[in-house]
């Protein structure tokens, strides 16, 4: 089953629990570093009570003891799903794993993890000539999900036109996170590389992670209904 992230990019709070109680129903949503560095833990808070489930989009890279006490308080807040960047190592994986474990103590389960491989803002030579890592972008990313795997995370942002390679070489039950969706006749905004919703379907994707075809759609309910029933 691919599900249907929201992306609530907004600069307040106000905004984005406007656009959420407009829903009648609980959805997946994503805080990202924007909102939560506004409003706090505060934000989360507020849409938990509202019944959503939670991708805390923070992408911690840091020491692995200073990312294992983060991840501690931030399964304390209740997400579903938190993320790092691969390329802080398996240590530093294993200790988000091992906070995450400590911080949800209690409550029988604790918040995926998930990492991000590349960022998509990276380009083949910004890897090779700045940041000095060798290789086809597309191998890195596909060697960091392993390592990611190794580690004992619960999958990886990537492309949608990645997720079918990372499959085939993490398992099926690494989960794929995938950003870039338009739904066809939709604005690219800035993406350079879209897929529309069936299609990530097609390519085995777990969840989407769609920002404005639905936040600035005219009507965001009927475009995130219109995601769905693609999805079925
Ligand atoms: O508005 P749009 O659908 O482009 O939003 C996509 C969301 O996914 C944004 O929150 C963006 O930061 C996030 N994202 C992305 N590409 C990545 C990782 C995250 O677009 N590689």
């Amino acid at each position: 089953m691919t599900r249907t992230i929201i992306a609530l990019d907004f600069p307040t709070g106000a905004e984005a629990l406007e656009l959420l109680d407009r829903f009648d129903e609980p959805v997946y949503a994503k805080i990202g570093m924007e909102l939560f560095y506004s409003e706090g833990p505060a934000i989360v808070k507020a849409v938990k009570e509202r019944g959503h489930e939670i991708f805390l989009d923070l992408k911690l890279h840091d020491i692995p003891n200073t990312v294992k006490s983060a991840m501690k308080q931030l399964a304390a807040l209740d997400v579903d799903m938190v993320n790092v960047h691969a390329a802080g190592g398996k240590k530093m994986m294993e200790a988000a794993i091992e906070g995450l474990k400590e911080g949800s103590e209690g409550r029988g389960k604790r918040p995926l993890c998930i990492a991000v491989t590349q960022l998509t803002s990276t380009s083949q030579e910004m890897l090779n000539q700045e940041i000095r890592i060798p290789g086809n972008i597309a191998d890195v990313a596909e060697q960091y999900a392993r390592l990611a795997r190794k580690a004992g995370l619960d999958g990886v942002v990537c492309s949608v036109l990645e997720a079918k390679k990372i499959h085939r070489s993490t398992g099926e039950n690494f989960l794929t996170v995938t950003p870039g969706i338009r739904p066809s006749g939709t604005s690219k905004d800035d993406q350079a590389r879209v897929a529309t919703p069936k299609y990530a379907k097609l390519q085995g994707c777990d969840f989407i992670v769609v920002g404005r075809p639905i936040t600035r759609a005219e009507d965001p309910v009927a475009a995130y209904k219109a995601i769905k029933e693609e999805l079925k």
